[in-house]
């Protein structure tokens, strides 16, 4: 058993506006968690710059910092609650990145499936830092020994690395226990939200077609024609799990429903079972629209006060920092940096 006392931790690039997957596969579980443990929510606005849409363009990655801040606040982040600040903030997080880099092994990261996804063909081209992110991630997690990182599916991995970093470390520096093994909080109806052009593809930001997705601050008409447009097949809903199989742009739609309705899936699919695409697309735009417009509603207020928001996260960073600089300075002790 782990002697660390629990401690949450997670974070979101600020690239391009937040969507329905990152909404219904993190974010929504950082708000409830918040009443279990103590937490820190995290923009990870180093780990922008790996992206190309914000390496090179300083005004997006400073607005998109802000807009990040204010989705987390306006989907039920509490800053009077949580810790919430951005990572370029808190020096501590490239400090343990680095050595970190020192602990990870060439053939972890050469099996990280999100970097070959994102590289294809082209890996000579990509940054380095792209190809380092997942070591970033684990010190931005175990800085704080954060003990549960709520995420979406597909950061499975990365945690899994995230553990095997404080493994090696643990051991290496004969420190049992130094490091926790975080557990990653990987729990609800919509894991892994797809596409809603093609339901084996997942949502993302990057996605050349905005009806892929629904962003958090699309307003009620722009929800509406995006579910209504939303790929579907001819046959009317099934009556049982069993019916889904080979249908993901029916599952992926009733998942969705399923984590914003709050309910069981099997009760979604009992509800809708034989009806057409049609009368369940009207009600889930009606149930989309009454979840999502005042999230969007409380950032547009947020956002015009800038000031308000970066004031949110220096406090948060002063807070983060407290908890790092110790962590850092046994580190530094236990490697042999004098200082
Ligand atoms: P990012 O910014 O890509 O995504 C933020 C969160 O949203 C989840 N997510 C999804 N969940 C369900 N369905 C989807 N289609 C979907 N798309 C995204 C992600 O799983 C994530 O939880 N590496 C992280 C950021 C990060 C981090 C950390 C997370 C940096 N340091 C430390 C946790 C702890 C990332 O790129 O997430």
């Amino acid at each position: 058993m782990s002697s660390h006392p629990h401690l949450v931790l997670s974070g979101m690039q600020p690239t391009n506006t937040l969507h329905l997957g990152n909404y219904l596969g993190a974010l929504k579980n950082w708000v409830k968690i918040q009443d279990e443990m103590p937490c820190l929510y995290c923009v990870v606005d180093m780990h922008a710059l790996t992206q190309d849409s914000a390496y090179g363009h300083p005004k997006e990655v400073a607005q998109s910092t802000r807009e990040v801040t204010a989705a987390y606040i306006a989907s039920g982040v509490d800053p009077t609650r949580s810790t919430l600040f951005n990572q370029s903030q808190v020096h501590q997080h490239a400090e343990l990145a680095w050595i970190f880099n020192c602990v990870a092994r060439l053939g972890w990261l050469d099996r990280m499936t999100q970097f070959k996804e994102k590289t294809g063909k082209h890996k000579e081209r990509a940054s380095v830092g792209l190809y380092t992110y997942p070591v970033l991630m684990a010190a931005d997690i175990l800085v704080y020994r954060a003990t549960h990182v709520p995420v979406g599916e597909d950061q499975r991995q990365h945690l899994e690395l995230t553990r095997d970093i404080s493994q090696k470390f643990n051991n290496d520096f004969d420190a049992p226990d130094f490091f926790p093994l975080p557990e990653p909080v990987i729990t609800g109806h919509a894991t892994r939200v797809m596409s809603l052009r093609d339901g084996t593809k997942k949502m993302s930001k990057t996605d050349e077609s905005d009806y892929s997705r629904i962003n958090l601050v699309d307003d009620a008409d722009t929800i509406a024609q995006k579910i209504r447009k939303a790929k579907t097949d001819p046959n009317p809903l099934p009556d049982g799990e069993k019916g889904l199989e080979g249908r993901p742009e029916a599952e992926n739609l009733l998942n969705i429903f399923a984590a914003l309705a709050e309910t069981p899936r099997d009760a979604v699919i009992a509800r809708f079972a034989g009806q057409t695409f049609s009368v369940f697309k009207n009600e889930l735009v009606d149930l989309a629209v009454e979840k999502l417009t005042p999230i969007a509603a409380e950032m547009t207020r947020l956002l015009a006060d800038p000031a308000e928001i970066d004031r949110i996260l220096k406090r948060g960073a002063e807070a983060a920092s407290e908890l790092a600089a110790p962590v850092l300075k046994d580190v530094k002790q236990l490697i042999g940096l004098i200082g």
